[in-house]
């Protein structure tokens, strides 16, 4: 399938919101239906005005507003929405909307999902990780405690609406936060795109609705290969395995992004893909350099490591008690079900840090 046929298939449109079906697709399937539209309290301010004012059906919608952030993917915070929900007789035939980024659509998308077994939604993502990344492929949930996205089922949004003006009043952390997407995307599957994307100097060029709509694609291509995870999907876990932890490690006292603790994790797993035999020197640097351009090492100490690998031990993705990841074979090119011993994964770390 080429890029369109992919994005298509995954329900995924871009462009204007006004210019786009969604009015027509409200009319033709949710015309008698109740709308609610959940929020966080950045969406709320930046982003929901424009979709009220430019739809007519829409203002008359419940507006569920979330608490911001990764701490608030909880099950507390569900259960408060489906209450309201359920008082406000929200039924199987109504539709959730999810403006926002990737909390929101993977929060509003497990509510959805879960309510009544099951309610429609549409993604609408703010973000640019949201837009290339977590509002694609059907996986919805929430975090438990230090566990990231422990929670959670399948379900696939029955539209995906890209529209980039959202991104104009997004801070730049978050942009470079989607960007390290866009990196891992290029890593995985394309030496050309990871050229292309390494020679951006300026963060308004990360917004780039093409360089959107590419790495989108590419998410698309391993979803609908394996919808379940089960193979090909899990090269989209490249740096997750190191990152996830580094992300519930900081939890709760540094601020990381997500895109920012997978940035971290690209590199610790690409040193181990290096120590494997796997990728040259010359790559692991090159990755590594361009990833310090963009994205801070922050200065956590070595006794952190043991941590680190507690959390890791604790990965979705994991088996016969063996911490399993991606294997990059040269930049382009991504294998899965690595095993990372505790060892590799701390001599990872200790490059890591080299590089502050
Ligand atoms: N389901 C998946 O396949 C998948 C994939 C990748 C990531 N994720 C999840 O996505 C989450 C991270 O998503 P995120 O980085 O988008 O975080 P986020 O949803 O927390 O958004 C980041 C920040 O930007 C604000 N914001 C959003 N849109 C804005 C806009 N247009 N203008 C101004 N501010 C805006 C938000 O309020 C928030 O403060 C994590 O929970 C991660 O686990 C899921």
């Amino acid at each position: 399938m080429n890029s369109e046929e992919l994005l298509k298939a995954c329900h995924i449109e871009n462009g204007s919101l006004v210019d786009s079906s969604f009015q027509a697709f409200l009319n033709a399937h949710y015309a008698n239906s109740r709308i609610v539209i959940m929020v966080d309290e950045n969406t709320h301010d930046c982003c929901l005005e424009y979709l009220i004012t430019s739809f007519v059906q829409l203002s008359e919608a419940e507006v569920m507003l979330l608490p911001v952030g990764e701490e608030n993917k909880v099950m507390e915070v569900c259960f408060q929405v489906w209450e309201a929900l359920t008082e406000y007789g929200i039924g199987r035939d109504d539709l959730i909307v999810n403006l926002g980024g990737g909390v929101v659509t993977d929060m509003g998308g497990f509510i959805a999902a879960v309510y009544k077994r099951g309610l429609d939604f549409i993604h609408i993502p703010t973000t640019l990780l949201g837009m290339v990344d977590a509002s694609i492929g059907g996986k919805t949930g929430i975090d438990l405690g230090i566990y990231k996205n422990q929670l959670g089922v399948f379900k696939e949004p029955v539209k995906i609406y890209t529209d980039a003006g959202f991104l104009g009043s997004l801070p730049d952390h978050q942009i470079l936060n989607g960007f390290a997407e866009m990196l891992k995307h290029a890593l995985i599957t394309s030496a050309d795109l990871w050229l292309e994307l390494k020679s951006i100097s300026r963060i308004d060029d990360m917004k780039d609705m093409s360089r959107i709509k590419t790495s989108q694609a590419i998410k698309c291509n391993a979803v609908l290969n394996d919808p379940l995870d089960k193979g090909f999907r899990k090269t989209l876990n490249f740096g997750h395995t190191v990152g996830h932890a580094i992300e519930g490690f900081y939890l709760d006292s540094l601020v990381l992004s997500h895109g920012h603790c997978v940035a971290l994790g690209i590199i610790v797993e690409s040193y181990m893909s290096f120590a494997k035999g796997l990728l040259s020197k010359e790559e692991l640097e090159d990755i590594s350099g361009t990833i310090r351009t963009w994205f801070e090492i922050p200065a956590f100490d070595e006794l952190a490591f043991d941590a680190l690998v507690e959390l890791m031990k604790n990965d979705k993705k994991n088996s016969a008690n063996k911490i399993l990841g991606c294997a990059l074979e040269g930049i382009g090119n991504c294998s899965w079900d690595a095993e990372y011993t505790p060892t590799e994964i701390k001599e990872g770390l200790k490059y890591l840090l080299k590089l502050n």
